[in-house]
């Protein structure tokens, strides 16, 4: 079993691994979206203010079951922090995930997805911490598409 001290230890890493390789493999898919959740990260004032919690599926919920209803999900309760805050780094970033989520490919998924209120509710910190890293995977899997097949 993991303590909270260490859960938040193996979160850092996982942060600090991302954003060593997404120097490299950022594609424009998400990047400006990524920066603008940086930025807000990185600014310790813009999360103390922030006491609300949030509904937020972890990466092995959105890889595993329902791609398109977690990331929506994500996007919507993104609107709620803006409804929150009204700050217009959050603002910045609910425009571009509701612009990601509208060019996103459609995915297939299975019927029986969650409501997004089934998932664990976190402080926006890794509720936004999370996000982050569901983008770089979906930015990774973009370019890790094969180049195109032979034959169709
Ligand atoms: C995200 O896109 C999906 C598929 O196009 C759509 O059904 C859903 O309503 C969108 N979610 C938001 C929050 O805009």
């Amino acid at each position: 079993m993991l303590s909270g001290q260490k859960t938040d230890l193996i979160l850092a890493v996982l942060l600090l691994f991302f954003s060593a390789t997404n120097m490299k493999r950022a594609g424009p898919y998400s990047r400006e979206t990524i920066l603008t959740l940086k930025y807000i990260l990185d600014k310790p004032q813009e999360m103390e203010s922030l006491e609300c919690s949030l509904y937020t599926p972890t990466l092995d919920e959105y890889t595993q079951k329902c791609p398109m209803s977690t990331f929506s999900c994500y996007v919507n309760e993104v609107k709620v922090l803006v409804s929150e805050t009204g700050r217009s780094p959050i603002k910045r970033l609910a425009e571009q995930l509701i612009q990601l989520n509208s060019t996103s490919k459609q995915q297939k998924e299975s019927d029986a997805c969650p409501c997004c209120e089934s998932y664990s509710e976190q402080p926006p910190k890794v509720f936004l911490s999370t996000l982050r890293i569901i983008l770089e995977k979906k930015n990774t899997a973009v370019q890790q598409k094969p180049r195109g097949t032979r034959n169709g």
